[in-house]
């Protein structure tokens, strides 16, 4: 993974906005043909000769929630509804619309009515497309986790783990099939250069910390933000249901990185918070929809660095995105350990103020599939409304 070098006189900010880290991420990923991508994993497979089961018993009870907790996306699904992509999400922040639409140092600021419609159905399924190359890297990471880690229960547990990806990919593949006209983004560059990392590493806990804690802790706050903005049944009903198997999967991250992180030296620890910040940046990037705008015929550099410069208080979204990962980290200890360098670093990039919400690690009975998620609805919109006027206060 590349490692960050901040100028010691430049801010956070001044190099998130540096014009040479714009050029690096306005790339996109252009390879759209080829069909398969190696890379190369340098862990080794474990064996355990100790098969007590129920030795590490919150894995356990997490193996065994998981058992009774499958579904089938072709059964459980009801694939007859007619899905209108073009009337799907409500605007989740008519300020940040307007940041876009009304300001003429925005390069769309002379798009027609007929191209917003357009960026607003692209969005979408650049949004679900990443979601499901997500997916696929959950599924081949967790398969890792099977074969590393040194624990029965966590063999176990991540067994079930690989099932629930399977079927993710496999919905979200048919949704974009069926229902959006096709799957039109390859994985986002920088997703896969985040996925590449993870899976090449050979410590073991790199994999959970990577996978469980920061890409599904952040897929779990972007799918309760789409499951909150969208009324399309089918969509909300698929969100539900792969969110309830989500809020397990950070669960067995935290519960199980929480044992090996107590344990561990101050520079282990400092290199485990420095990994977790270099994947909060790549992940805040991936979500500049560059490939997005290349289709569109919109200058992606120009564009990325319009977005970058937006201004802090309109960036509900791209906060509450990191509502899971920051207690999480907390809870593992990474937040304070050593000099607290990765509370300065959240604090920094403006999302330490989600350090006290409820941590994943117990919170999956609350997303068990007999219970309404109106609540956790209700607390995203909050949220939101929070972030946005804290910064008027
Ligand atoms: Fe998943
Ligand atoms: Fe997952």
């Amino acid at each position: 993974m590349t490692t960050i070098e901040t100028n010691p006189n430049q801010s956070l900010e001044e190099y998130a906005n540096d014009p040479e880290r714009i050029t690096e991420y306005s790339v996109w990923n252009e390879d759209v043909t080829s069909l398969i991508h190696a890379v190369e994993d340098n862990a080794d497979a474990i064996f355990t000769w100790g098969y007590d089961k129920g030795e590490r018993a919150p894995l356990d009870r997490l193996y065994e929630k998981a058992k009774t907790s499958q579904w089938n996306g072709q059964t459980d699904l009801d694939w007859s509804i007619e899905v209108d992509p073009y009337t799907m999400l409500l605007p989740a922040n008519p300020m940040e619309a307007d940041y876009f639409k009304e300001n003429p140092a925005s390069p769309l600021h002379k798009f027609s009515d007929k191209e917003w419609k357009e960026l607003a159905v692209e969005s979408l399924n650049w949004s679900l497309s990443q979601f499901m190359h997500g997916e696929q890297g959950a599924l081949l990471c967790t398969a890792k986790i099977v074969e590393t880690v040194p624990w029965i229960d966590a063999k176990y547990y991540a067994s079930t783990q690989v099932v629930d990806e399977a079927r993710h990919v496999e919905v979200f593949a048919q949704y974009l099939d069926q229902k959006m006209g096709g799957i039109n983004y390859p994985v986002n560059h920088h997703l896969k250069a985040l996925l590449d990392d993870i899976i090449k590493d050979s410590r073991w806990d790199i994999t959970y910390l990577g996978m469980q804690i920061m890409v599904e802790g952040l897929a779990l706050a972007a799918f309760g933000f789409m499951h909150q903005t969208t009324e399309e049944p089918l969509l909300k009903k698929l969100l539900r249901y792969v969110m309830s198997d989500e809020a397990r999967h950070v669960a067995f991250g935290v519960l199980s990185l929480q044992e090996v992180y107590k344990d561990m030296d101050a520079k282990e620890i400092r290199e485990r918070q420095e990994f977790t910040f270099e994947a909060a940046l790549r992940m805040r990037d991936r979500f500049l929809r560059q490939e997005m705008w290349e289709k569109l015929g919109v200058d992606v550099k120009e564009m990325v660095k319009y977005q970058l410069e937006m201004p802090e208080e309109l960036k509900v979204f791209q906060r509450l995105l990191f509502s899971k990962i920051v207690p999480n980290c907390k809870k593992l200890g990474l937040l304070d350990a050593g000099d607290g360098w990765l509370r300065d670093r959240f604090t920094e990039i403006g999302v330490i103020e989600f350090e006290d919400w409820v941590d994943t690690g117990s919170e999956y009975e609350d997303f068990d599939l007999d219970k309404s998620l109106e609540e956790k609805d209700q607390e995203v919109r909050e949220a939101a409304h929070e972030v946005f006027h804290k910064e008027d206060a």
